[in-house]
């Protein structure tokens, strides 16, 4: 095996890089230095091994396509793990495992898995380094794709091992694709274009020592560890123990024709247009929306009271298809140059394509799995979880704060979700208490982020039912003891439905640029500028607090979008309620009795 100069005095990550390479036997070890030079050391490594081709460097420049094994597409959840010493602590929401016999099991895998390979060391800070709000981790991969996208979505580098010095802690993420270079009779064999192990992936999660072993998949959040994996399941551990919050949020920056500025952190399950949101337009004049964050918000109380966000991550790394300059044109102009994209599409001429992109649709493409694609053939061109990775740097509208080793205070927490039917347009919550049941039982239809059932209803619990890294019940009562503590200064707690449809099976409401209205609403409504109207299940807008003005839309679909069917919500209940018992005694009282108080109000005005 061959070495270089390990760049840290720091004994514990030197004794684990060691303990780590002597298990899985690579070939050498290189220490990531984050530096522009390494990335397109990566990108080369990746082009010359043929696991990425060069787009057209004049339409796409410094841009990679990789397309992956058909076996490893999407996060795969029923393959994730909470390894904890006992089972209760994981919760009836995660897999469990017993941390010491998962350990166990997987060494038997790591056992020389990188065999003829690199072994990367990825220092990397998650937010500004050294912020009080950021958090540093170390990644080993033997991955120059993780090595690449990590670069983008982190901050990675010899900063990162100044911060730590010689004795700071760091979360501990250990990753292989589970592909050695060696057959299992010893013999070398070639390498792949993906390599993955498609039958045996294991993405688990020690939170009692603040570990992370990922085996067998080299896919967005099973390998990138940084961000599922430690901003959220290790971190939401972190959060509870230290008193702050660890949530599947975009933040962003609304600032009126006033110049008054607000900051607002939105909770949507994955691929239900968070990015959108983020980078949104807003058509009504005179409103600015910035994008501070797309995915993970982490917030600490500061020194004022108030809870103050930052974006752990440096990039996005957000769903392609449905991606264009009518839905989101700041993220086509983020991923105008220097972008990874997974899974998508390839044009004749060498650039991207996928569904609902701009343009009319090629005659002809090379498909996500590399075949021929013509349209009407019966395939995507693009995969539905294709993911272009970009740094956030490069959308036009990141916020100047977005950096902010202080973060921003957030004002208002918006939860939404895809709903057909019975959540109307937009609520507010009475207090924090009755925004903690709203976030506890939050629904959506499943989307194509997770492998499995497409369109079916699932409760996501503040979109963190894949991401909470213990007992859900615990959390929601983190999340009462945050309010308790934060008092007056918490935000102001709302939800959202763009998704809702017309006994047609059609949107009612037009979505994307047009949803700066409810922003608006909601910033007036912490000013307290905005009229509401008090119904059974929040504060819902009149339709006079909303502005409509210069949309196309019909007063019975506003109606529509706003109204509060007792049937349907009395149906929620029953579900809400199996949803709630799964917690047993672990379910704060408070929300079960904000179930009951709801059910009581809806039956008092039918
Ligand atoms: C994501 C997800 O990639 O939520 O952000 O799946
Ligand atoms: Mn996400």
């Amino acid at each position: 095996m061959t070495t270089v100069q390990a760049p840290t005095a720091n004994k514990q990550l030197l004794a684990w890089v060691e303990e780590i390479a002597s298990l899985t036997k690579p070939e050498s070890i290189y220490w990531c230095d984050g530096s522009k030079d390494e990335y397109q050391k990566m990108l080369n490594l990746m082009v010359d091994s043929g696991s990425a081709q060069w787009l057209n460097q004049e339409k796409r420049p410094n841009s990679v396509l990789v397309l992956s094994d058909p076996a490893d597409v999407a996060r795969v959840e029923d393959r994730t793990y909470i390894c904890c010493e006992k089972e209760e602590d994981a919760g009836p929401t995660n897999n469990w495992a017993n941390a010491a016999e998962m350990k166990e099991t997987l060494k038997g895998f790591y056992d020389g898995c990188m065999q003829g390979r690199t072994l990367y060391v990825i220092p990397f800070s998650m937010g500004p380094v050294g912020s009080p709000i950021a958090h540093i981790g170390v990644e080993i991969s033997d991955s120059p794709y993780v090595v690449a996208n990590m670069h983008l979505m982190t901050r990675v580098g010899s900063g990162v091992l100044d911060v730590l010095g010689s004795e700071g802690e760091f979360v501990k993420c250990v990753h292989s694709v589970g592909y050695p270079l060696v057959d299992k009779d010893g013999n070398s064999r070639d390498d792949v274009a993906w390599p993955c192990d498609g039958d045996n992936k294991y993405i688990t999660h020690y939170p009692e020592t603040r570990e992370i072993w990922s085996y067998g998949s080299g896919y967005g959040g099973n390998a990138l560890l940084g961000k599922k994996c430690f901003a959220l399941r290790i971190a939401s551990t972190m959060a509870r123990e230290e008193g702050w919050m660890a949530e599947h949020m975009l933040i962003l920056k609304i600032t009126n024709p006033e110049g008054v500025v607000k900051h607002v952190a939105a909770a949507f399950p994955s691929a239900c247009g968070k990015t959108n949101l983020a980078m949104m337009q807003p058509t009504i004049p005179g409103w600015k929306v910035e994008c501070v964050g797309d995915d993970i918000a982490w917030m600490k109380f500061g020194e004022d009271g108030k809870l103050n966000a930052i974006n752990p991550e440096a990039g996005f790394f957000g769903v392609a298809p449905g991606t264009s300059l009518a839905t989101n044109p700041h993220a086509m102009n983020s991923i105008k140059e220097n972008g990874i994209f997974t899974n998508v599409a390839l044009t004749d001429d060498g650039d991207i394509w996928w569904e609902d992109i701009d343009g009319p649709t090629p005659d002809h493409l090379i498909d996500w799995q590399g075949k021929d694609w013509t349209p009407g053939c019966g395939r995507n061109a693009a995969h539905p979880n294709a993911r272009f990775t970009a740094p956030a740097h490069q959308c036009p509208v990141i916020a100047d704060s977005w950096e902010d080793p202080a973060g921003v205070a957030i004002d208002a927490i918006l939860f939404g979700g895809r709903r057909a039917s019975t959540q109307p347009l937009a609520l507010e919550a009475f207090d924090w208490e009755h925004g903690t049941f709203l976030g506890a039982a939050m629904a959506s239809e499943k989307t194509a982020a997770a492998a499995g059932g497409l369109g079916e209803l699932r409760f996501d619990p503040m979109a963190m039912l894949p991401f909470c890294g213990y007992h859900m019940g615990d959390y929601f009562t983190h999340w009462l003891e945050m309010g308790a503590k934060g008092g007056s200064n918490m935000p102001k707690v709302f939800y959202v439905n763009w998704f809702r449809k017309n006994a047609e099976g059609k949107w009612l409401w037009p979505g994307f640029g047009e949803n700066g209205r409810i922003l608006k609403w909601v910033v007036e409504r912490c000013e307290g500028t905005a009229g509401a109207v008090e119904t059974a299940i929040g504060h819902l807008p009149t339709e006079e607090s909303l502005d409509l003005s210069g949309l196309d839309i019909s007063a019975e679909d506003i109606q529509e979008l706003l109204a509060v069917k007792n049937d349907e919500w009395l149906a929620f209940i029953d579900s809400a309620k199996a949803h709630f018992a799964k917690f047993g005694d672990r379910l704060p009282q408070a929300l079960n009795d904000q179930l009951n108080a709801l059910k009581q109000r809806l039956e008092a005005a039918k």
